[in-house]
């Protein structure tokens, strides 16, 4: 049976998409799964760099991590896209390429964005000094069809993990936990994993 699936997060700049993405990972690593991130800040600076923000460079980089993600996906590990992904018809393309397609829409309103702000790139944007700025000055297309939308202006973080491993756990892609915990030596071979993965 397939166990590779694309875990896919979109949603504006500073809502929540990485932090989601690696509190996910950890979980479904702990749960003994193969897991890989492609975060979008982390892929322009390597497999994407020198790209833009103009919809050519950034469709480019959407299905630059489509790519991967399908070839980790086919190879049964669990690949986590984390990207502002702001066209619909270029995740929709990365859907059908993969198939096995679970998307993340990490919603939050504008305000609550400007507040974070945790880079001050919406002050620039909205200063005019960066332009094309994704939700300020650069269309967002909401998506219709995500399996999951968490609001992460209105609930904590823990409430939107939750709701994605409950999603993925309804959909089968994941194995229900029966809540008995693991044993220690369960245990200790899952810190083991995670140390020789370099994770703690
Ligand atoms: S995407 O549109 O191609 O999916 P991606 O997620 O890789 O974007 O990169 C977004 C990140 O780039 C933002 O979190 C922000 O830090 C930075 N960034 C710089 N300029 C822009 C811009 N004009 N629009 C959106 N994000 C920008």
């Amino acid at each position: 049976m397939a166990k590779g699936f694309t875990l896919w997060f979109t949603g504006l700049s500073a809502s929540g998409k990485s932090t989601l993405a690696e509190r996910v990972r950890d979980i479904l690593l702990e749960r003994g799964m193969n897991v890989e991130v492609l975060d979008g800040d982390v892929v322009r600076q390597n497999l994407s760099k020198g790209l833009g923000f103009s919809k050519e460079d950034r469709d480019i980089n959407i299905r630059r991590i489509g790519f991967v993600c399908n070839l980790l996906t086919r190879n049964d590990v669990v690949a986590i896209g984390a990207a502002i992904s702001p066209y619909k018809a270029i995740r929709d393309e990365n859907r059908r390429l993969i198939g096995r397609f679970v998307v993340v829409y990490c919603k939050c309103d504008l305000d609550t964005l400007k507040e974070r702000d945790p880079k001050g790139l919406y002050e620039k944007a909205l200063q005019g000094e960066i332009k094309n700025f994704t939700g300020v000055s650069d269309p967002y297309e909401p998506p219709e069809n995500a399996e999951v939308v968490v609001d992460t202006a209105k609930e904590d973080i823990e409430a939107s993990v939750q709701k994605i491993i409950a999603t993925l756990e309804q959909m089968s892609y994941i194995p229900a936990t029966d809540g008995r915990g693991y044993s220690e030596e369960e245990e200790e071979s899952i810190k083991q994993r995670l140390r020789d993965l370099g994770y703690i």
